[in-house]
């Protein structure tokens, strides 16, 4: 294991050392998302300073008011990744189509979806929130990546991670052998190992979930829902709630101390019957990221991972955290409590 307290590119170098087929493409590439972080995370840092907060006036492709700082992060995502050299496309929540790199670009081998700044509701209020990345090897062979390399499922995944803005700035990956974790040091600019090898307890006594939708929740939720409030000391019942309401600050704390976040599929909108969170650049990378810290992520009833995606933006209900709880919540889908 690293020793904590080094830089993140010694880091992905050293873990490159058990690959020897792995080219130096993948630290360049993930030396690059993080450039585009620290970006972020000044901007973040400062954002009741300068004009980035409010709204843009603008909705995105999901219907949503887009913040300045949606777009701003959105535009340092795409501008450190195209001129990366080690991408031939990428796909965005803030954009409806795939993102194509200009005719001068250098193409490389990747694939990266991301959704750039991932709890906006709480920029204005300087809550915690997030940038998330998924990165996955071409399977298309022309000059340019096309929309198939973006449609794998999270099983294929290269690598995953994410950037999280709040008391310290930490940007946390997996490559598939393990999770670790980095601090941003302001004073050096550099992200440090300060997590190294992050597992998840087995089991956990906090749930994080919008009991506000508890009247559009299918009966099996309400029936989960019900299960974790009601007293029983011997099963550590009832669960303490915690919601933050952005995925990265939820998911973080429930990866470092154990628990359940779900945001499950509810009848709120019809546009939206599968609930909020979307598969490629929310689901799907931090389901890699916590079945690798000994964690799972379901949809209640199939692993995030094995969901074969058919469209940039679909949308999928969550169950993710401790393996014992998201199986405990898994038998209240499947009708077997
Ligand atoms: P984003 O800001 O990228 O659109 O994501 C917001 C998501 C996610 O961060 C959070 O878990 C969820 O919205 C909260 O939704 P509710 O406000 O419906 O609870
Ligand atoms: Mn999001
Ligand atoms: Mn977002």
């Amino acid at each position: 294991m690293s020793q904590t307290g080094i830089p993140l590119n010694r880091h992905i170098m050293e873990q490159q050392k058990d690959y020897p087929e792995a080219t130096g493409d993948f630290t360049g590439l993930l030396t690059q998302i993080a450039l585009a972080a620290k970006i972020i995370s000044r901007e973040v840092n400062k954002a009741g300073l300068v004009n980035i907060l409010g709204f843009t006036g603008e909705k995105n492709v999901q219907g949503e008011a887009v913040k300045k700082l949606d777009i701003f992060a959105n535009e340092k995502m795409i501008e450190a990744l195209t001129y990366s050299g080690h991408v031939c496309i990428m796909g965005s929540e803030e954009d409806a189509e795939p993102i194509a790199l200009p005719p001068e670009a250098p193409r490389g081998d990747y694939a990266v979806m991301f959704d750039p700044l991932d709890g906006s509701s709480n920029i204005e209020a300087a809550i915690t929130i997030g940038t998330i990345f998924s990165i996955h090897r071409r399977i298309s062979s022309g000059a340019d990546g096309t929309l198939e390399d973006l449609l794998q499922p999270g099983h294929q995944q290269a690598a995953a991670g994410y950037v999280v803005y709040g008391s310290s700035t930490m940007l946390v990956y997996t490559t598939g052998n393990g999770v670790d974790g980095f601090t941003l040091d302001p004073s050096v600019g550099e992200f440090l190992l300060s997590h190294p090898n992050i597992r998840t307890p087995e089991r956990g006594s906090t749930y994080s979930a919008n009991e506000g939708n508890y009247q559009y929740w299918h009966p099996e939720m309400q029936c989960y829902m019900d299960h974790i409030h009601e007293k029983d000391p011997a099963s550590k019942r009832p669960y303490a709630s915690r919601y933050v309401g952005s995925l990265v600050a939820d998911f973080h704390r429930t990866l470092l101390y154990g628990g359940v976040f779900l945001y499950p599929a509810d009848s709120k909108d019809p546009k939206t019957p599968t609930g909020k969170l979307r598969l490629l650049y929310e689901a799907s990378p931090l389901a890699m990221v916590i079945q690798e810290a000994g964690g799972k992520a379901s949809t209640g009833t199939e692993n995030i991972l094995d969901v074969q995606p058919n469209k940039l933006h679909q949308r999928v209900p969550l169950v993710i955290g401790s393996r014992a709880e998201v199986e405990l919540a898994e038998e209240f889908f499947q009708g077997n409590r």
